[in-house]
């Protein structure tokens, strides 16, 4: 019995160290210490023993069973710490390493200034209206009262889709006055955004798209004083009280009378530097009465109504609040320029 008891401490403890996981660790307690586990089975044959010899063997089987027991606690305690090291090392988390930074975009420096420019008019009533970039020459050049022969029409100008010339990009926003017309009755307060296009080369202050902002106003007893004290107060509000305007006459063929809105240079106050051009002044925009054909044209009496328009580029705006030098920045969508606004 001695002999099987120690044979059984020397498979039992080797097997428990070897022991490779928790649950068959469990299957070797219940195999050895078990109800009907080989210790216990040993024990049965304790009868068989002389009265001298019961205590040696049963105080020997104690203490095979408190070190199997003990060995099988140091053995999960193992395993435990075991699972608990791969799980750490699986997990492994770096806090020192750099983040995976996440590039956020945000709103073109151009379109800032368009959105103040929205809010100005909104805040005078104003509705925003959209339009087509493919437009009919009808509505670009015919229905504006720009007639066939006019320059602007040339294919040397003018991007055109059709070889009959029916089909173009529009020039000019200026066809949003037609649409806006059509669509709505007076009175009208529009403001229409957007890219117009022309063949000109990419330089400096030239790119062949552009933004333009059209602005058109049709109601009863509307005058050329509503569009001057109009633009003043846009003026105010984009470039600061106080900006000196200047409008200069001009034509356009869809206004009558036509001017062109001048500003005095706020960089050199009038005297004349590189941001003016040495002119003191610098052109903010055209602008006129709504010529009494295009307003009939577009089933307006202009007999009971008037209207003024004007139309701006956006461009140029921008680069002069932002101070850019050069107009290729602003489409180029170079990230660490567009970064620094
Ligand atoms: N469309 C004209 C241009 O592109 C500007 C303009 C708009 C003039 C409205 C008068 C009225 O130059």
């Amino acid at each position: 019995m001695k002999e099987k008891m120690q044979a059984l401490r020397e498979s039992s403890l080797k097997a428990i160290v070897d022991c490779s996981s928790a649950e068959l660790l469990e299957d070797l307690r219940v195999k050895y210490l078990g109800k009907k586990g080989e210790l216990t089975a040993i024990l049965r044959q304790m009868g068989a023993l002389s009265a001298e010899e019961r205590p040696v063997m049963g105080q020997l089987a104690n203490q095979l069973r408190a070190d199997i027991e003990q060995a099988v606690a140091a053995r999960r305690a193992e395993l435990a710490a075991g699972a608990l090291e791969a799980k750490l090392e699986k997990e492994t988390l770096d806090v020192t390493m750099p983040g995976v930074k996440k590039r956020l975009g945000h709103k073109h420096p151009m379109y800032n200034v368009l959105d103040q420019i929205k809010d100005i008019f909104i805040g005078m009533g104003f509705e925003i209206e959209d339009g087509p970039e493919v437009e009919l020459a009808d509505y670009n050049f015919t229905k504006l009262n720009i007639d066939e022969s006019h320059p602007s029409r040339d294919w040397t100008d003018t991007f055109y889709f059709t070889p009959d010339s029916r089909i173009l990009l529009r020039t000019q926003t200026s066809p949003m006055q037609i649409h806006a017309m059509e669509r709505r009755k007076p009175p009208i307060r529009i403001l229409a955004p957007g890219r117009v296009y022309r063949k000109d080369e990419v330089d400096a202050t030239h790119s062949p798209m552009f933004h333009q902002i059209e602005g058109l106003v049709v109601d009863k007893g509307v005058t050329m004083s509503d569009l001057k004290a109009t633009l003043n107060l846009v003026v105010e509000k984009i470039y600061g009280k106080g900006t000196v305007t200047r409008f200069r006459p001009h034509h356009f063929p869809f206004t009558e009378p036509s001017c062109e809105l001048d500003i005095q240079c706020h960089k050199c106050g009038g005297k004349g530097c590189p941001t003016c051009k040495g002119e003191g002044w610098i052109e903010v925009l055209g602008a006129g009465m709504v010529h009494p054909k295009v307003l009939s044209g577009c089933g307006i009496d202009p007999d009971v109504y008037s209207g003024w328009a004007f139309g701006m580029g956006l461009e140029r705006l921008a680069l002069g609040e932002y101070k850019i030098t050069d107009m290729r920045l602003i489409f180029e969508n170079d990230v660490r320029f567009l970064e620094q606004f």
